[in-house]
């Protein structure tokens, strides 16, 4: 393993790129959604239960083979696992993370027209409306497909350009910029009259609404939100340094992810109950109810609803696109190291594959016949077997791995960086990964499919 691998360039760098393929629709968009289906104050808490006690040791789990691999995904399982059966893991993450790049960008691109509809009053109108209008063009056969390929394209341009030049330097400008919107429409969200009752839904738990579909729901949406199972974790651990504290860089961005979805909660709820509009229409909340709500709790100042909506798009956007850049990444890595492309060759065949998934994937969502497959769209079929079906059967065969077959001392020594930091919660993360993760896993995974819950 003598071959010079590329690093990212500093600290800060490598924290918000990775930060940055945490944070998208998964925070923003589904992360509320969930939390408003769910009662608020209990998910939230069930939620940052499972993000410490499942999520950080997936990351690290991730991290560890990656770091040690310094290779795309696959040739790391590959490695550490000295070309056993258990590399095909890694050849799954690939090919999950490559599925779902397209059907991602899909709905990246929603957000990016709907910068344009709020800023041009296209969604000015009453429910009614804005519900047709959301399918309406949601199905149409070319402008979701359009604006697919336009956020594949800018994906596509971040990538070529590299590592440091590339991922680096995008996260390094999109993650501050994507705070500081999200700041913005957290404010405005929150001095709208009334708003305190959101955020009392937000914060005032109710344990009495607990039940058990809820904690796997929460489950569900750790794995989802902090990118684990697809191999994007795994692929920029390999551009990780040898100095870097795998287990502090872990804590950052659990840290980072749900402190942003939880303002996002913050942006929504207030809003959503000053005007009275209850915030649990699943799915659809940002593209149908959001929308209206900022166009009614802004009634009195429509200019200011508008830059709000904008301002929140954009920043919506710029989630997605940082995500989908790690997913990307993944696919890219594996092309041009395996079949030995040059990087652009290979970002160039993934983005126009994904380009076409993701044209199929929209395509299906008017209801075309020859999209449909087992009674569903392509779109749901895309969305059910990556993220619910390979996406907790990826992060729970790593898990299995490293606790149970993995060289315990690889795993040691990529957990206190050769024994220069502390390994004081090394039986502990053993343990997590041994019993705890795949257990709770395999519970997720079986109410998924439908057989418990
Ligand atoms: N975590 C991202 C989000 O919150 C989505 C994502 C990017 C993802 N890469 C992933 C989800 C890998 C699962 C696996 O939107």
């Amino acid at each position: 393993m003598s071959e010079q691998r590329v690093n990212f360039g500093s600290k800060l760098g490598m924290v918000l790129a990775t930060a940055g393929s945490a944070v998208g629709l998964g925070n923003v968009w589904r992360f509320p959604y969930m939390a408003g289906q769910n009662g608020g104050a209990t998910f939230i808490i069930i939620y940052i239960v499972c993000v410490l006690l499942l999520g950080l040791p997936c990351i690290l789990g991730e991290f560890i083979i990656g770091r040690h691999g310094a290779a795309n995904t696959a040739r790391a399982y590959s490695r550490i696992s000295g070309g056993s059966p258990w590399r095909f893991v890694g050849y799954m993450g690939v090919l999950t993370g490559f599925l779902i790049t397209g059907y991602y960008a899909v709905v990246s691109g929603w957000c990016l027209q709907y910068i344009f509809a709020s800023f041009m009053g296209e969604l000015n109108g009453d429910p009614a409306y804005i519900s047709r209008y959301f399918a309406d063009f949601s199905s149409s056969p070319l402008r979701p497909v359009l604006w697919t390929v336009a956020i594949l394209a800018a994906t596509h341009f971040i990538i070529i350009r590299g590592v440091r030049q590339g991922i680096e330097r995008a996260s390094k400008a999109m993650m501050p910029t994507l705070f500081i919107l999200l700041l913005i429409v957290v404010v405005s969200s929150c001095m709208l009259p009334g708003a305190s009752k959101g955020v009392e839904f937000l914060f005032r738990p109710d344990f009495s609404k607990m039940n058990g579909s809820m904690l796997l729901a929460a489950m569900g949406q750790s794995f989802y939100s902090l990118s684990i199972g697809m191999g994007c974790l795994c692929t920029f651990a390999s551009y990780f340094s040898r100095q870097t504290n795998l287990v502090r860089s872990a804590a950052n961005i659990i840290a980072i992810d749900t402190f942003i979805a939880i303002l996002a909660g913050l942006m929504i709820f207030p809003a959503a109950f000053s005007v009275g509009i209850n915030p649990d229409s699943g799915p659809s909340l940002i593209f149908i109810t959001l929308p209206n709500v900022f166009q009614q709790a802004f009634a009195s100042m429509p200019l200011i609803g508008m830059l709000v909506a904008v301002l929140f798009y954009i920043l919506l956007s710029l989630a997605a696109l940082t995500s989908l850049i790690s997913l990307h990444e993944v696919s890219t890595a594996f092309l041009s190291e395996e079949f030995r492309m040059p990087r652009p060759r290979a970002a160039l065949v993934i983005t126009v594959v994904c380009s076409v998934i993701g044209a199929f994937c929209s395509l299906s969502i008017g209801g075309r016949d020859w999209l449909v497959v087992c009674g569903k769209s392509l779109f749901d079929v895309f969305d059910f077997v990556t993220g619910q079906l390979l996406l907790p059967f990826g992060g729970f065969l790593t898990c299995i791995y490293l606790g149970w077959f993995a060289p315990r001392k690889i795993v040691r020594d990529e957990f206190t960086n050769w024994g220069t930091l502390s390994g004081r919660f090394f039986s502990l993360y053993l343990l997590l990964v041994r019993f705890v993760c795949p257990i709770c896993i395999m519970l997720i995974f079986l109410n998924q499919l439908g057989l418990i819950g």
